[in-house]
């Protein structure tokens, strides 16, 4: 199967509430490197930037408002078919709706906002989400 890179965002709300090192660990255990690690404060215009294409949609303010409400954690994660098998390990968008044991399921919130996680959906959004926060030189191969 093919190595691929895709970006993992832990969200605010799994910040605040210290689940940082749950999360990577989970994500080391199931055999997705870190290849590139960074904490973030984002801006709104950050936000507004890595979210371009869900711009106009009834969610999009809350969403940039929630981004920005505190640090998040941006990786870059490398592994075998690493796309899928990191959105295997999420889950469903919706904390309510994702399968027992996914990260989404274990530390999200109450609603939708506050799923814990991101994750990129594409080998194309994959890389445009790794280069908007990471330049060549600060993702790791080892
Ligand atoms: S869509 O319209 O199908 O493209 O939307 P979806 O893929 O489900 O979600 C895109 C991102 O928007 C987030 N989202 C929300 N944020 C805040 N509030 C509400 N109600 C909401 N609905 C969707 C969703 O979590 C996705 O962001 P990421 O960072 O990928 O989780």
């Amino acid at each position: 199967m093919a190595i691929e890179r895709t970006l993992s965002i832990i969200k605010p709300n799994a910040v605040i509430n210290h689940n940082i090192g749950q999360i990577i660990n989970r994500l080391e255990t199931a055999g997705l490197q870190v290849a590139g690690l960074k904490m973030v404060h984002l801006s709104k215009e950050q936000a507004e930037g890595f979210y371009e294409e869900h711009r106009g949609k009834v969610f999009f303010e809350i969403l940039v408002d929630f981004m920005t409400s505190a640090p998040v954690v941006v990786i870059a994660l490398q592994g075998e078919n690493a796309i899928n098998a990191y959105r295997e390990i999420m889950g469903a968008t919706d904390p309510a709706a994702a399968a027992r044991g996914t990260l989404r399921a274990d530390f999200g919130g109450e609603i939708v906002t506050y799923n814990a996680v991101h994750g990129s959906d594409s080998p194309e959004s994959a890389a445009r989400e790794i280069a908007y926060f990471f330049p060549d030189t600060q993702v790791y191969s080892y």
